[in-house]
């Protein structure tokens, strides 16, 4: 992965292109100001049809013009795209593409990508029939061989009565997706074909009808990791315990458990055909013994009522890497973990990963350090990863897309062996 971060405010070019999800360019470009960058709106004419100038001009702070013919004197497509630190098509239509792969610069934003330098995201939304029309095929490969992103739709309902893949992702994903990239992190596709299962959040135990152990985790690393996969171009899975309301990564599936037990049931049963298995959910490792019927009435003068006795889960990730020995995985089948440790007198949290990576027997793992409002339920993470073959490498501070490119990036580290 290259490039370097740069400091805000960037220069970001938001290319609106004449497309119903021409809307939710506004929230993006709102997003992107939100979070400090400064943002210019270059839509094509036929944006304009579905969204005034006004406003894009209100939302961004800057006029907004669609011709290279406005402001001439200013020479608008040679400044706007040499001072651009991204320029980010979104929606792109399949007349875009194709324009771009043509090298066409017969409105402002095509001009603008052609003196671009910096890196171009393109964001496709398009029916489903026009995004797997082999032109459009070709177009997005051609665009991704000459070193554009070009994010994947998502799948849903689109415009019409159709649902399928060719929607435009959510305004705040893309734009997490663009900030994973202005960090450095510029996702490749080279992932197609494979197949990428991921648990997510935390697993509850029932206690009574009502009442459940469970823990913080929002699930959101593991949804980040999902979201970097299928950019890449893997088939994803996600087996997801409780978690926060979180935007589905594009294309990926998702299955729904509750319990640890619920939760090895699912993975394995989808283990076998994967390439790589990440687990990334907070596990309950204890359950209670029995699970009432009816829900516990408080002030029971019976001790034993109120007291839970509980026995221990299974360890999905050891169970999985055993399966892998056992040669019941597909060959070359990557697997990752994580630890949440805390450091004590004795030892640091990265003595007692390195410990835990050992008895885990996985390929990776990101050792986190928690504690009180550290990782759970934080848009960001840091630690350190742990690879097969490697010295541990530090993950700095980063948003939780940004730790997993790196996790992703061990991951293919191994697979590539
Ligand atoms: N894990 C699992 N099954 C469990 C417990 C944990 O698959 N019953 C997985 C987690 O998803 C994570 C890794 O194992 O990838 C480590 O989880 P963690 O909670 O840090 O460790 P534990 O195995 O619970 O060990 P300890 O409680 O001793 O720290």
């Amino acid at each position: 992965m290259t490039s370097s971060a740069s400091a805000l405010p960037r220069k970001i070019v938001v290319g609106v292109a004449g497309g119903i999800a021409a809307y939710k360019a506004c929230h993006l470009v709102r997003d992107l100001k939100e979070h400090g960058d400064d943002v210019r709106v270059v839509p094509t004419p036929n944006a304009l049809q579905f969204v005034g100038a006004a406003t894009f001009e209100a939302l961004s702070g800057h006029p907004v013009s669609t011709t290279v013919f406005d402001a001439v004197d200013e020479v608008q497509h040679v400044n706007v795209g040499q001072h651009a630190d991204a320029v980010v098509i979104a929606p792109a239509t399949a007349d875009v593409l194709a324009r771009l792969v043509a090298g066409r610069a017969d409105d402002l934003l095509t001009a603008t990508v052609l003196v671009a330098t910096c890196p171009v995201i393109v964001v496709p939304a398009m029916h489903t029939e026009m995004w797997n029309n082999p032109a459009t095929r070709e177009n997005v490969a051609t665009l991704r061989r000459r070193g554009v992103t070009v994010m994947e739709p998502a799948h849903g309902r689109l415009t019409g009565k159709d649902s399928g893949p060719g929607r435009l992702p959510e305004p705040s994903q893309i734009a997490e997706f663009v900030r994973t990239e202005l960090a450095g992190y510029r996702t490749p596709f080279d992932w197609e074909g494979r197949r990428v299962l991921i648990s997510a959040g935390g697993t509850q135990e029932n206690v009574d009808p009502v009442r459940y152990i469970g823990n913080r985790s929002s699930g959101r690393q593991g949804y980040a990791l999902a979201e970097i996969a299928a950019q890449r171009g893997a088939r994803v899975t996600i087996v997801a315990g409780a978690t926060d309301v979180l935007e589905t990564p594009s294309g990926a599936e998702i299955v729904r458990v509750g319990s640890t037990r619920e939760m090895e049931a699912a993975m394995n049963e989808r283990a076998p055909e994967a390439d790589v298995i990440i687990m990334a959910a907070a596990v309950a490792d204890y359950r209670p013994a029995n699970v009432a019927d009816s829900k516990m009435k408080k002030g029971s003068a019976d001790e034993e009522l109120a007291t839970l006795h509980l026995v221990e889960n299974p360890d999905i990730l050891k169970g999985l890497v055993a399966r892998r020995d056992a040669g019941e995985l597909k060959d070359g089948v990557v697997i990752a973990g994580f630890a949440a440790e805390t450091g004590d007198a004795m030892h640091s949290a990265l003595d007692y990963a390195r410990a835990k990576f050992e008895r885990k027997g996985c390929d990776v793992l990101m050792a986190n350090e928690v504690g009180v409002g550290k990782v759970f339920g934080q848009t960001t993470n840091s630690g350190w990863i742990l690879r097969r073959g490697a010295e541990p490498t530090v993950v700095e501070l980063g948003s939780k897309q940004v730790v997993a490119a790196q996790i992703l990036d061990a991951v293919n580290a191994i697979a590539s062996e």
